[in-house]
């Protein structure tokens, strides 16, 4: 199993505060990586390094095993890594199928948009990642989706867009439990067709629950890479994440 994406000691500064240090990371097909650590522990600086927002100051970024020079959010998009924020970048006037396609539609060659098409794909799409409820397809508009189908949306968009790697920041923050169940199927579904998830969070309890791996970021260091094998339950990951500060 290769890796779709690999940080080696990479390292960030911003000023006098290094964000990023020598921290090292690698997500493999299939698989999803919870990323976790307390507030300013460097977790959303390593999401913007591997998606191209900010280029480290030292390290390497290696894209299928390969090493990569001038790494641009471009570059990223186009090896197939996608980011989903909560909510922020779907438009809730417009219906799902607009939303998927949105600047990206499927035309004839004089431009006219292939509309049945893009309702048969978004439709295909949608049940693909999990969608069940008869009264939601294509044309529903998605400001009557509540959030949790909301993030399925914007991931159905990202599996559109041929994403790999899927990046999740805080996608259960301000969820429902049974909204955060509905995104933990979504991203199980995402596994199964052998995509990734990177999936940051500041619950413990939903990041050991959607995980296989999990990456401790603590103060610019990635402090443990841990298996689900190895941490037999969220209390237990809790508490290696406490005694890793305490040591400090
Ligand atoms: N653009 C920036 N300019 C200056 N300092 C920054 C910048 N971005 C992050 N930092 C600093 O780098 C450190 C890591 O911040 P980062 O946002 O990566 O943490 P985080 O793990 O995402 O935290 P949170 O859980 O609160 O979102 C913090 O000390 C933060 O203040
Ligand atoms: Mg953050």
């Amino acid at each position: 199993m290769g890796n779709i994406i690999e940080l080696k000691n990479v390292t960030k500064k911003f000023g006098g505060i290094t964000a990023l240090n020598k921290a090292s990371l690698h997500v493999g097909a299939g698989e999803i990586v919870g990323l976790i650590g307390d507030n300013g522990a460097g977790k959303s600086t390593l999401i913007k390094t591997l998606v191209g927002v900010y280029s480290p100051d030292e390290g390497e970024i290696l894209i299928r095993d390969r090493k990569v020079s001038s790494w641009t959010a471009l570059k990223a998009r186009e090896a197939g890594i996608e980011t989903v924020f909560q909510d922020r970048a779907l438009c809730p006037q417009q219906s799902i199928v607009w939303n998927i396609f949105m600047g990206k539609e499927l035309t004839y060659p004089f431009g006219f948009v292939r509309e049945k098409e893009q309702i048969n794909e978004a439709n295909r799409l949608i049940r693909e990642i999990g969608f069940t409820s008869k009264l939601i397809n294509a044309d529903s508009p998605v400001g009557n989706l509540s959030g949790g189908e909301r993030q399925g949306v914007a991931i159905a968009r990202a599996i559109y867009n041929n994403a790999e790697l899927i990046i999740l920041d805080e996608p259960t923050n301000a969820l429902s439990l049974n909204e955060t169940q509905k995104v933990f199927d979504f991203v199980k579904n995402v596994k199964k067709s052998n995509r990734s998830v990177l999936f940051i969070g500041h619950n413990i309890y939903h990041v050991y629950d959607i995980s296989d791996r999990f990456v401790v970021l603590d103060r610019g260091e990635v402090v443990h890479q841990l298996t689900k094998n190895d941490v037999a339950s969220p209390e237990e990951l809790m508490k290696i994440m406490r005694d890793t500060i305490v040591q400090h």
